[in-house]
């Protein structure tokens, strides 16, 4: 089959097409998936650079976002059929513990990322467990391709673990992004009341484009006066923050007494102070999430199946052979919504 494998970390060259890399083994309990489209993460470029302290092994081919049809079932799989179109949930822990027997997979000290720790899908093929993956009917299969790492940690974070409700004031960094979009998406779903904030002002457009009518704060303004503003003084209930470095104090600064941060990135690093006084002081709750449950996950397309105007923005195919410029596109930083690879482009 045609792959990417990313075959040591380093720069864009380490990506690497192969035009017959041996197609994954099928086990008993596993499904063999042909790839239509797999949307690009943050997390593919975390692979390919290295250096994020998690234990990684290559050869690797990255994507932990697939759309598919089944090609192949192994001998005990029941619950899907050959041809059948299928969303993959991007992970499985070891199916033993206390974590994955609770329902917490992604709590599971083995828990593997399809993409990350087991290859994925920047190819024609993947196997994985058929467990992972969920009939799916849809026409716009490159738009579900895009839901699964974003929209879950945005559930995740939002729902599950801040407990979003609809007198919540959330505010959301970095909203024209992947999982910033995805989290404005499902808030405003819910019927939170959402402020945007972006890093320029054609975001900002395309967030009012997109039909979004709650609050866009473009960040050379002074964020925290305008929130101030916005919620008479009393700040946000909720602040989703996957920037990490540049925005942790900010993001504090941000909220009401008894608010709730949600960290689930770093992308400006990962070394912040915090003035404790301002934790207990106004009683905020740090929540981190880590993706998100296969819970969050089937709660995720339901909501996306009621509501398919909430599924993500697409702003670029690819082809397969083109992975390094999609991933020096998600690189840039210029893009709104999510990256695609089209196997069949
Ligand atoms: N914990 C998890 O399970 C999990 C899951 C998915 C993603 N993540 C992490 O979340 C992060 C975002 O992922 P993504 O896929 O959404 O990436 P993305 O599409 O590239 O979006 C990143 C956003 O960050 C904003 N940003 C960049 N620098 C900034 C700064 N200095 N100040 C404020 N905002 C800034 C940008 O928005 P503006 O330029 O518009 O401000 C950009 O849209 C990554 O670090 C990723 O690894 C974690
Ligand atoms: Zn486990």
């Amino acid at each position: 089959m045609k792959a990417i494998v990313v075959e040591q970390h380093g720069e864009i060259d380490q990506l690497t097409l192969h035009q017959d890399y041996s197609v994954p083994k099928l086990g008993a309990k596993d499904a063999r998936i042909c790839i239509k489209y797999c949307a690009l993460n943050h997390l593919d470029l975390w692979l390919r650079r290295g250096g994020t302290g998690d234990r990684l092994t290559l050869p690797r081919i990255s994507g932990s976002d697939i759309v598919g049809i089944v090609e192949e079932i192994g001998d005990e799989v029941r619950h899907l059929k050959v041809g059948q179109s299928v969303l993959i949930y991007p992970g499985f822990g070891c199916g033993n513990c206390e974590a994955c027997a609770t329902g917490k997979e992604t709590m599971c000290r083995q828990f593997q990322i399809i993409g990350y720790h087991v290859d994925g899908g920047y190819a024609d093929f993947v196997t994985v467990p058929a467990s992972c993956a969920v009939p799916i009917e849809a026409n716009d299969l490159s738009r579900w391709a895009a839901v699964p790492v974003s929209y879950i940690t945005a559930w995740n974070a939002l729902v599950t673990k801040g407990g979003l409700h609809i007198n919540d004031t959330v505010v959301i960094w970095g909203a024209a992004g992947g999982i910033g979009y995805a989290a404005l998406q499902i808030a405003s779903g819910i019927g939170a009341e959402v402020i945007a904030i972006v890093g320029s002002p054609d975001k900002a457009a395309f967030l009012q484009e997109q039909g979004f009518t709650g609050h866009i704060l473009t960040r050379d303004k002074n964020l925290s006066e305008e929130i101030r503003k916005l919620t008479q003084k009393r700040g946000a209930t909720m602040v989703l923050d996957h920037v990490g470095a540049k925005t942790w104090q900010q993001s504090i600064s941000f909220l009401s007494r008894g608010g709730r941060l949600i960290t689930c990135g770093v992308t400006t690093g990962y070394k912040s102070e915090i003035d404790i006084r301002q934790i207990f002081g106004k009683q905020i709750s740090i929540y981190g999430s880590w993706m998100g449950d296969r819970s969050d996950f089937l709660q995720v397309v339901s909501f996306l199946q009621k509501n398919p105007s909430h599924l993500p923005y697409l702003y670029q195919e690819f082809a397969l052979e083109e992975a390094r410029e999609a991933q020096e596109c998600l690189e840039k930083g210029n893009h709104v919504g999510k990256i695609v690879l089209n196997m069949d482009r």
